[in-house]
């Protein structure tokens, strides 16, 4: 979506960007080749500083500041680091990059074989040790929480069952035990996805460094800032619409009869528009995977945070 990107964030000379999710760099490169502004990264992978390395030899209209090896929840650190208090624009696009995905080694991907790890950074536990240390309830509760997946207990009794026998260790493992305990049924999508996504998000903590994300967010944008942010499934698209709207409001409509409070502080946000962009088709037809994504946009106000 980096037409919609760039056509959200609106890219202005002299203005200072942060996207916290680098990846390879394809929306940044974007922002630097639409303005004369500056931009700083940051991301979890140290994957991703290879890509800003090759960045930064580009010639661009804009100035690449770089890009930090750190987490959402680090992101004022990441400010600091380049001696930067608030910036006029933020980009965050969830979930995984393809050379995550496409590298069997990182344990992503149920449709090759390689070790259970999943880790997006230094994280400490792997999906491996996840599995291996988790009881039936604790993976049962992911599965269902982080996964939506209606047949959890039935996951995670054939995984316990499993492990009795075998240690699970690699990605096709893990699936083959998975599909084994869905029923047979038309669904398009392969009976694994929702298991992988749920251990993903325990192993990364992905939805607590979303809300720290969200969080931090009005601190560190300039009145007028634009914050867009991409999902890739429900549960991330979730919080950040439950975010934005909550901020977007005046005051709570703790009673509609009631009169409102009327020393509620202004809101930290507008939004432009309350239902998310969605990629368009030929996008889709390009990248399949890019079919679940979701743009949100919202524009930090003059309120103090
Ligand atoms: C979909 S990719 C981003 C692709 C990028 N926009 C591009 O154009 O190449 C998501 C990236 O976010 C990073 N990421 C995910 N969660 C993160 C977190 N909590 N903190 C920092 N980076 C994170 C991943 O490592 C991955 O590189």
């Amino acid at each position: 979506m980096v037409q919609e990107v760039v056509q959200s964030l609106s890219p202005q000379d002299h203005e200072t960007y942060l996207d916290v999710t680098f990846g390879q760099g394809g929306h940044a490169r974007a922002i630097l080749n639409t303005a004369q502004c500056s931009l700083i990264a940051s991301d979890r992978d140290t994957l991703a500083q290879k890509a800003a390395e090759k960045l930064s030899q580009e010639k661009l209209k804009g100035q690449f500041l770089g890009c930090s090896l750190n987490r959402f929840s680090d992101i004022t650190d990441t400010l600091q680091h380049h001696g930067i208090k608030s910036v006029d624009g933020l980009i965050a696009d969830f979930g995984l990059s393809s050379p995550q995905i496409n590298n069997p080694e990182r344990g992503f991907s149920f449709k090759h074989d390689g070790p259970l790890d999943m880790r997006m950074g230094e994280n400490t536990l792997s999906a491996q040790e996840f599995i291996a240390s988790s009881d039936e309830q604790e993976l049962s509760f992911t599965f269902k929480h982080y996964g939506e997946e209606r047949f959890a207990k039935s996951v995670a009794r054939a995984i316990v069952k499993a492990r009795q026998v075998q240690a699970i260790t690699s990605t096709l493992q893990l699936a083959h035990i998975v599909r084994s305990a869905i029923p047979h049924s038309s669904q398009k999508i392969d009976p694994a996805t929702r298991t992988f996504q749920a251990i993903r998000i325990v192993v990364n903590s992905e939805l607590n460094e979303i809300k720290a994300l969200l969080n931090a967010s009005p601190h560190i944008l300039k009145a007028g800032a634009r914050i867009v942010i991409i999902s890739f499934h429900s549960l991330e698209d979730r919080l950040v619409k439950q975010f934005f709207r909550q901020h977007a409001q005046n005051h709570p409509h703790i009673n509609r009869h009631l009169p409102s409070p009327p020393d509620f502080p202004p809101p930290l946000f507008s939004l432009p528009f309350h239902k998310p962009l969605s990629p368009s088709q030929d996008e889709i037809n390009i990248n399949p995977r890019a079919r679940s994504a979701r743009l949100r946009l919202a524009l930090r106000t003059h309120a103090p945070s």
